[in-house]
């Protein structure tokens, strides 16, 4: 049974405070931390903050204090092991549909606890306790090498350019390969734009200043060849165009690279993309509320790589029911805090699989130590884990851990490598 429920401030990879959640059973303990986006889509569940002077605006000390209050009241006494029950609590507690009462920040950090608490007292990884004894899959991960968007100070338009071990045969092998890409990417760049262009934007990628998405690209190709590798068999590529960030929705246009685009322009100019660069992995590209033009590109382009909904969905049932209907995608992101409870995110996650839609479980921008989301992915067999360049901790914590996860399942682990990317 839970004995203690403690809320602090913790801080997350950009400097801004967020909220700890501490889970003490008789025997166990966990700690969960709620990261924190910057490319939100308007559908997440509400972060409470403070607002005024302190932290510029971004304070949690509201959230901090309902945790130590109405939070842990409710939740002493209660078995740590029933979570369905433990986010029902949290849901009726909060009241309202987007968790802006408790805060999505609040009952994140919370719902992630009770899981790690229930795990340790049950003397259980967290993978196996959220997953069973069949969960052995490792994700294949796919890295942000090449930040743009709001994620950086440069002119992409597009917020991630993303690299792809497609060709690895094991975890850990998959993140040498990557890494050697990365750091002869830093050298590539280095030379041709010199090394002030070297620096990382918010999930540890490179930020050049580009104006072109080909030449990031191309950049990122030129790197694979000089670690002697080859784009299309050893790695394929990817992007989270973020597009609801540079839609124009007066004049219903995207502006990309300098130029206007309609969608059906957008479409054409994905396609180029994704002939000359071998893109398997495409994530928002068109506005968050445009379900027609990714039901589009889908119908278009959905047997050739995985298309994914992540601003448009904000890992709800509801919004991805309409997908489903309206076929708009063959892929789902999976971040937690923007629903709020691991209850309602197995739900989404379970919807996405019953209906051919592989789930991709994701980092945020702002991000911590906390490595759940490497346990949850291996627990929900997703195939698929974003989170981030191999380069800072908050990122490196995720693969540290899904390294470890390798380990202790020796020879029964499995690494899928692209299956997941065309089991379509
Ligand atoms: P965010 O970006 O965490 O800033 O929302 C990540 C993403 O768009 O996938
Ligand atoms: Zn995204």
């Amino acid at each position: 049974l839970i004995r203690e429920v403690k809320g602090i401030v913790a801080l997350d990879s950009r400097g801004n405070p967020t909220v700890k959640a501490i889970v003490k059973t008789n025997k166990g303990i966990g700690v969960g931390i709620a990261p924190s986006g910057a490319s939100k889509s308007s559908k997440e569940a509400i972060e409470l903050r403070d607002g005024g002077k302190k932290w510029v605006g971004m304070g949690v000390n509201l959230a901090v204090s309902k945790l130590n209050e109405e939070v842990s009241q409710r939740l002493i006494n209660q078995d740590s092991r029933q979570q369905y029950l433990i986010d029902s609590l949290l849901i009726a507690l909060d009241g309202t549909k987007n968790k802006s009462s408790l805060g999505g920040n609040t009952t994140t950090a919370v719902s992630i606890a009770v899981s790690k608490a229930a795990a340790n007292t049950a003397n259980l990884e967290l993978y196996e306790y959220l997953g069973g004894p069949s969960a052995r899959i490792l994700p294949t991960p796919i890295l942000n090498i090449i930040n743009g968007g709001v994620h950086a100070g440069n002119n992409l338009a597009f917020q991630e350019f993303i690299l792809i071990p497609t060709g690895a045969r094991t975890f850990i092998d998959a993140m040498r390969m990557s890494i050697e890409v990365y750091k002869n990417l830093k050298g590539v760049i280095s030379e041709k734009y010199g090394k002030t262009s070297t620096n990382v934007g918010d999930e540890g990628g490179y930020a050049p200043p580009l104006n072109e998405s080909r030449e990031a690209f191309s950049l990122i190709e030129t790197a694979i060849k000089k670690s002697g590798y080859e784009l299309g068999t050893d790695f394929h590529l990817g992007m989270d165009a973020a597009s609801s960030e540079f839609y124009n929705k007066d004049k219903k246009v995207y502006k990309v690279d300098g130029k206007e685009f309609t969608s059906s322009e957008l479409i054409d100019f994905y396609e180029s993309l994704i002939n000359e660069f071998s893109i398997i992995y495409l994530e928002d590209p068109f506005d968050e509320d445009d379900f027609d033009s990714f039901s589009e590109i889908t119908k278009k382009l959905g047997n050739k790589l995985l298309i994914v909904g992540d601003d448009l969905y904000a890992t709800n049932v509801n919004y991805l029911m309409t997908g489903i209907k309206k076929k708009a995608t063959n892929g789902a992101l999976v971040k937690v805090n923007q629903i709020g409870t691991l209850t309602e995110t197995f739900d989404y996650i379970r919807l996405a699989k019953e209906s051919g839609i592989i789930p991709v479980i994701s980092h945020r921008s702002g991000d911590t130590e906390d490595p759940f989301i490497a346990d949850l992915a291996v627990a929900v067999g997703s195939g698929i884990i974003k989170t981030g360049a191999p380069a800072r901790s908050e990122r490196v914590s995720k693969y540290n851990r899904l390294i470890e996860i390798e380990n202790q399942l020796g020879p029964n682990a499995i690494y899928l490598g692209k299956e997941p990317f065309v089991r379509l």
